[in-house]
């Protein structure tokens, strides 16, 4: 047993060797081979970095955008006239949890037959006259989502949350997300970073507490399947439909829940 064990492995080490090996005997042959190889290497990572440069500093404004950390928050932005459309009569009384609120907040009450609440989760610091009102006036809370929202159930038609779920661990979900549909009426949208997106910056880490962990949409359904939370199949539907409509292509992961009833 312990001889098969160790077979595999010392088979991956004589191959590895092999190259070095050759190498040894045959040292004036290999040199200018090698230095050509080094000399092409050398020249595709010259290449690579310039143009991952420019890409960088230059064209991709989008994506810089993106990597300063609330992408899914400006996609909810993005995404407001087409829920409308999938939500109607649902997106009277949406409450809208995640960083940045103020942006998403202050977006639906300039829609019709829309009253808006909003979360934030972290730490607000330098936000702009509108937001410091719309706190002011207790239309934005700022609350710990670890701990149970100061909200009666079914007090809003829609709650949207972006981005906040991607900072908590499975212990912290579980406790969030069932309080999260214990709001809402008529169900939870759930707006999550892709896996290998890049989120918040190093510097910003300490205001969201750990870094992002960014879940398969797989395991997403598994989690909500634990949860007890069942996808609102007609919304999802109609989101689908109106987005390829639209050629708008979503840069988060859109999750449609029903409610608990
Ligand atoms: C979360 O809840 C699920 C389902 O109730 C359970 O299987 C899982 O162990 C819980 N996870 C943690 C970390 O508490």
């Amino acid at each position: 047993m312990s001889r098969r064990a160790v077979n595999p492995a010392r088979r991956f080490g004589d191959g590895a060797s092999v190259p070095f090996g050759g190498s040894l005997h045959s040292k004036s042959r290999s040199s200018p081979l090698l230095s050509i190889g080094l000399v092409l290497v050398g020249a595709f990572l010259l290449i690579a970095y310039t143009y991952g440069g420019s890409g960088t500093f230059g064209v991709d404004r989008e994506s810089i955008k993106a990597d300063a950390g609330l992408p899914c928050t400006v996609e909810v932005q993005k995404a407001i006239p087409i829920l409308k459309k999938v939500y109607a009569d649902s997106m009277r009384k949406v409450l809208h949890v995640g960083p940045d609120t103020c942006s998403v907040v202050s977006k639906l009450l300039k829609e019709e037959d829309t009253e808006a609440w909003g979360v934030e989760p972290y730490d607000v610091e330098d936000v702009d006259a509108t937001c410091k009102s719309l706190i002011r006036k207790g239309v934005v809370r700022v609350a710990d989502i670890k701990s149970t929202l100061p909200y009666r159930a079914k007090s809003f038609s829609l709650v949207i949350v972006s981005d906040a779920l991607d900072y908590l661990s499975p212990k912290y979900l579980n406790k969030t997300l069932p309080d999260l549909a214990r709001l809402s009426m008529d169900g939870l949208v759930i707006f999550a970073g892709y896996p290998g997106q890049q989120r918040a910056k190093a510097a910003e880490l300490p205001k969201f507490g750990r870094p992002a962990k960014l879940r398969s949409s797989s395991w997403w359904i598994r989690y909500f399947v634990q949860t007890g939370l069942e996808e609102n199949e007609a919304a999802a539907k109609k989101f689908e439909m109106a987005i390829s409509k639209k050629g708008y292509k979503p840069s988060c992961q859109v999750f449609h829940l029903g409610s608990y009833h």
